[in-house]
């Protein structure tokens, strides 16, 4: 005879699963007590950006792993539940279990996922003043445990993503008349580009539109995946590299730790499409550093290795920002959280203005700067001659 208690459960684990907010299912108790199989563990895992089902068979003490497809997956729980008589399913919002008598007869129960943990969260949320790390994707991010408090290896990352937006989101403008577009140059595994979205829903309604800009097709398939399970309209990943990314209308660019020069293609990306707000946090500066190696002979400044390289980061993001101020940026350079979080913290932010001014001053220091640190081009320039802007 059909058990309508098991099929329940296999339809929950099914939903749980196309949904993203599967966390766990374990199966244990064998029916014979001498079967090698003592358990089997079931998670969600992406290969490749595919999402499959690990399934760990835990046997003898040894372990050993399947993955299989969401269709596969229901079929071989179904012949592996006939060898257990109990199975805990854990989902984000809700627990599961089955339970199976000796005799046959099982039953099934549910339970909310505990409310009470709002006390402890409480203390969690008065730190993160923008993001709320219960939102069930920050789960499916990899960023918290299922019931939103955010694991401790990923603590740094959370604050960083949250000071970013609390400096960005002065920057913003106070309304917005039709959909705000927000470009995130480099987004990567989407962290960033996750938050923002979450901040500007909050504050600006349906009326957005983000899109994260990624060069890896594995990682742009997973957090498309992501924004599919939480039905996050508004928010998408697009496979492609930020020179070449043909970006038709931007309001606001962001790029936080884009590689070397690829800030600079990010900000010319911004500056030729007339971004009312620009705002990066560089990731290495090899181009200025090594254009400066050059002439390290000439310059005392250049004999310690540390100090050239702290050096090529003040004039690399100098250089950056005066080259905006020529475009008609107002610039600011700040940092957005303390070094002992990553040394890579310095956010550049430019507010277009209405009017360019000062062309020719500006022309003149860079000029200057480059003429004195022995740089022949700064790679900024390079990235605005491609767009024809310089
Ligand atoms: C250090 S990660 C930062 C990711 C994300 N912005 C964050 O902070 O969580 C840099 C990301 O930029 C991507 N990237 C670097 N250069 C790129 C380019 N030219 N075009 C597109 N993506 C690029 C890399 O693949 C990587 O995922």
């Amino acid at each position: 005879m059909k058990d309508e208690h098991l099929e329940a459960l296999l339809g929950h684990f099914k939903q749980l699963s196309a949904s993203g907010t599967l966390v766990k299912l374990t199966l244990s108790k064998p029916r014979v007590k001498s079967n090698s199989l003592r358990n089997v563990f079931v998670k969600p895992v992406y290969i490749k950006g595919v999402r499959q089902l690990s399934f760990v068979y835990s046997e003898d003490n040894k372990h050993r792993t399947q993955n299989f497809s969401e269709e596969q997956a229901i079929d071989v729980l179904r012949q592996l539940l006939g060898g257990f008589r109990a199975a805990n399913l854990l989902g984000i919002q809700a627990d599961y279990e089955w339970l199976s008598s000796k005799n046959g007869t099982s039953r099934l129960t549910f339970r909310p996922v505990d409310s009470g943990r709002e006390a402890n969260l409480s203390h969690d949320r008065e730190k993160k003043r923008f993001l709320d790390p219960r939102k069930p994707y920050w789960f499916s991010l990899g960023i918290t445990s299922r019931d939103g408090v955010v694991l401790p290896s990923m603590q740094h990352k959370f604050k960083q993503v949250d000071k970013y937006i609390g400096l960005l989101d002065p920057l913003l403008p106070e309304e917005h008349k039709g959909i705000l577009r927000v470009v995130d140059m480099g987004s990567g595994k989407g962290y960033l580009t996750f938050a923002f979205f979450e901040h500007l829903k909050a504050r600006y309604g349906n009326n957005i539109s983000v899109t994260g800009v990624e060069q890896r097709s594995e990682l742009v398939e997973l957090t498309n995946q992501i924004v599919l399970d939480h039905h996050l309209d508004g928010l998408s990943f697009v496979k492609g590299s930020i020179e070449s990314f043909k970006l038709q209308h931007a309001d606001v660019l962001i790029a936080l730790h884009a590689c070397d020069t690829a800030t600079d293609d990010a900000i010319a990306a911004g500056i030729h499409i007339g971004a009312s707000v620009i705002v990066c946090a560089p990731c290495c500066h090899k181009q200025i550093r090594r254009e400066m190696l050059e002439s390290a002979e000439k310059l005392p400044l250049f004999r310690y290795g540390i100090l050239l390289e702290r050096q090529a980061e003040i004039l690399t993001d100098t250089l950056r920002a005066l080259i905006m101020e020529k475009y008609g940026y107002k610039t600011r350079i700040a940092e957005f959280i303390d070094a002992e979080h990553t040394p890579k913290n310095i956010m550049l932010a430019g507010i277009k203005k209405k009017m360019r001014n000062g062309g020719e001053r500006i022309d003149d220091q860079i000029a200057g700067l480059k003429a004195y640190y022995g740089i022949t081009t700064h790679y900024l320039e390079t990235a605005l001659a491609k767009l024809k802007l310089l």
